[in-house]
């Protein structure tokens, strides 16, 4: 291996990229390592990789948390089934009002993200979606309601969705089991991913970072599966304790963590798109930029209504809470831009091949 004008730790990474693979022991030692200049060089190749996928940009998608209500027991999520939280619900209207103000300020990609909530019937969300498809046809829909039927998410990609995120949470059966209800299974997450996958949907999948019971090893099997997954978009954010959970006292992951996660990802798979996450932004007042500085190129402003926010809590001290979406997306672009990037509200599909010119 040719290692001339490059230190030893330097190669480490210049391989991964390479490769498009890392090995067990590297990202044992990326995980550790205090470093700083090897983690100067994972976070600029990251880095570099992005611009050469996306340019120096970052996209921006509007989210609406429209139902709280869950039939899942997650244990470490604020809006399970058996937390003592408020419960909403939006109306269409309220829901199709948010879409309309999020156009008005140039979102061009709403992300509709709520609990698995048993309202939401086939018949009223396919109603929804087309609603939202034929008033704004030059948007991009995701949602992320998390496992249904596969007929189901056939039905929604029918009626429009573009998109679906549902994270996989962790690729270890054991680790999966630590975090659920005995109800919840890996296997049928997968199976989940899979068929969105199979219907045509651009997929996402993801994790937090520094969950209860995580390890280097339950994080090589994360990095494995979405190699061999190869989804088109992936979420992973810090896990942030919220008090009413069984795991409301567990200690939270770090920004640092996540930050070489990222990277990492964006090594493995070039062209994905990669939010710098709301929890990242909560545990770390410049964690939404550090994340794009580290190769990240998504932000998702909440475009909820002021009303229902406080009620969407995932986890506590959620950031941006207090922010409506108008100034939620100018401190956005702000941050953006005072770091060399461009915040564009433009769909930002997937790119199979990079990006000319002209594309741009
Ligand atoms: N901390 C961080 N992320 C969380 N999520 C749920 N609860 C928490 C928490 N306490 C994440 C899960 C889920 C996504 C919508 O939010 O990964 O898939």
């Amino acid at each position: 291996m040719e290692v001339y004008g490059k230190t030893p730790q330097d190669a480490r990474i210049a391989r991964i990229a390479e490769e498009r693979n890392i090995d067990r022991d590297t990202l044992r030692w990326l995980l550790a390592t205090e470093d700083e200049d090897a983690l100067f060089c994972l976070r600029k190749t990251a880095r570099e990789t992005a611009d050469r996928a996306y340019g120096k940009r970052v996209f921006l998608r509007g989210l609406i948390e429209f139902t709280n209500y869950c039939r899942n027991d997650c244990y470490y999520c604020g809006i399970r089934r058996s937390s003592p939280c408020e419960r909403y619900r939006l109306k269409e209207e309220q829901i199709l009002s948010c879409c309309g103000a999020g156009y008005e300020l140039g979102f061009r990609t709403f992300v509709l993200q709520g609990g698995e909530d048993a309202y939401f019937t086939d018949e009223r969300l396919c109603g929804l979606v087309s609603a939202v498809k034929e008033r704004w046809p030059d948007c991009a829909l995701t949602l992320s309601v998390g496992e249904r039927s596969r007929e189901s998410y056939q039905a929604l990609f029918d009626a429009g969705a573009d998109r679906y995120l549902l994270r996989h949470e962790t690729a270890d059966a054991a680790h999966y089991g630590l975090l659920h209800p005995a109800e919840q299974s890996l296997a049928e997450r997968k199976a989940c991913l899979l068929h969105l996958k199979e219907i045509g949907y651009q997929v996402g999948c993801g994790f937090m970072v520094g969950s209860p019971g995580q390890t280097v090893d339950t994080l090589y099997a994360d990095l494995q599966f979405i190699r061999q997954f190869n989804p088109h978009m992936v979420g992973i954010g810090p896990f942030i304790p919220q008090k009413d959970t069984p795991f409301g006292g567990e200690p939270a992951g770090t920004a640092e963590a996540t930050i070489r996660l990222l990277s990492v990802i964006r090594l493995l798979l070039p062209k994905v798109l990669l939010p710098a996450t709301t929890a990242l932004g909560t545990i770390h007042p410049k964690g939404r930029q550090r994340g794009i500085r580290a190769g990240a190129n998504v932000v998702m402003p909440n475009l909820s209504p002021m009303a229902v926010r406080e009620k969407y809590r995932l986890y506590d001290n959620k950031a941006y809470t207090d922010a409506e979406a108008a100034e939620c997306r100018d401190m956005l672009r702000e941050e953006m831009r005072e770091i060399g990037y461009e915040a564009v509200c433009a769909r930002g599909d997937y790119r199979k091949e990079p990006e000319t010119e002209e594309m741009i």
